[in-house]
């Protein structure tokens, strides 16, 4: 008896090391894959983008760069545009966006265009972790609004980190969790365009991709994939009990524009308030309309 139960634990840790081997090696198959995929040079040619120097063709630029695409946020590139903080997102890499007040100059204008838009570098490679698909959805003339922008930037003479994908990261993005291989994620053929801008959850749905990097594509919140416990956990935007259901435009506005919740208590500053307080009044109104349409659904659930 004694002997059978013994036998019968054996075996199953035997199982318990085999599965552990076959995981490694399914590991090893994603990486792979992951690396494959990025080195990949894309064929989409160049779209025939010109800048225009007309200011408030600027100034559209710099509003899209500072807050609806968040370009210039503290965790991306920066206020200054040259690289803002390193995010050590742990097990899975870190992530320091490039100093764009002097790479920008290496790119042609209709080159910038096409980062922007399929999510692909000078050398027709993939950009790793910078979150394209939330604002490709930016019609041409946006676009030239972003380049045209880009080039009124004075550089500024920084050195950062690379960035820096590590095993998990590489195995959650093959997996669908987290966007690291931004272009090898997206369709080329169909690009979603956004109607213009208007106070309406069709404009706000678009807007609204800013916050799915983070709150998740469901927007209940929940701890970002693979995220060390350092990182907060980002909250629930559906209406429900556990998110904003009881809060009025008024308080998701002052959230936005001061970092101050409901209970009057500050925000981390990873929830990039810098940036979305610069939202004009009717594209806050625009995303609020859109978060009241999701279903309620409980924190982290989808
Ligand atoms: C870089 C990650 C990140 C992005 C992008 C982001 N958020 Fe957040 N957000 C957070 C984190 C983290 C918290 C929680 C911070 C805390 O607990 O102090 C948060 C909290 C919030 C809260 C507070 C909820 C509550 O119950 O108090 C609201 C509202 C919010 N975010 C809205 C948005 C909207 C709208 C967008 C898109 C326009 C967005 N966030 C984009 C990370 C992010």
């Amino acid at each position: 008896m004694k002997s059978m139960v013994k036998r019968g634990v054996l075996g199953l840790s035997g199982l318990v090391a085999l599965a552990a081997v076959s995981l490694g090696t399914f590991v090893e198959v994603e990486a792979s894959e992951y690396d494959a995929s990025v080195e990949q040079v894309y064929d989409i040619p160049v779209p025939d983008v010109a800048r225009s120097i007309d200011p408030k063709v600027v100034a559209r630029g710099k509003h899209i760069v500072d807050a609806v695409a968040g370009c210039s946020s503290r965790a991306c590139h920066g206020a200054d545009l040259a690289g803002g903080e390193r995010i050590d997102l742990g097990p899975v890499g870190s992530i320091h966006a490039p100093n764009l007040s002097v790479l920008a100059v290496a790119y042609a204008d209709g080159e910038l265009a096409r980062l922007v838009r399929h999510g692909i570098k000078k050398d027709g490679r993939t950009v790793r972790f910078m979150p394209v698909q939330d604002f490709n959805w930016l019609s041409d003339a946006d676009l030239i609004a972003i380049v045209s922008y880009l080039r009124t930037v004075p550089p500024v003479d920084r050195e950062n980190d690379s960035t820096n994908v590590k095993t998990l990261g590489k195995v959650l993005d093959r997996r669908g969790q987290v966007r690291l291989d931004v272009a090898g994620h997206m369709d080329h053929t169909r690009i979603d365009q956004a109607p213009p801008p208007s106070p309406t959850p069709e404009y706000g749905r678009f807007l609204a991709r800013a916050c799915t990097g983070c709150h998740g594509e469901h927007l209940s919140g929940g701890p970002i994939p693979g995220a060390p416990s350092s990182v907060p956990v980002p909250l629930n935007l559906t209406p429900d009990d556990t998110g904003l259901a009881g809060w009025t435009f008024e308080d998701f506005d002052r959230l936005l524009s001061t970092g101050a919740r409901r209970s009057g208590k500050r925000l981390d500053p990873f929830m990039p308030t810098e940036s979305f307080g610069k939202l004009e009044d009717d594209e806050k109104r625009a995303l609020w309309a859109y978060l009241r349409t999701l279903p309620p659904t409980k924190l982290g659930q989808r």
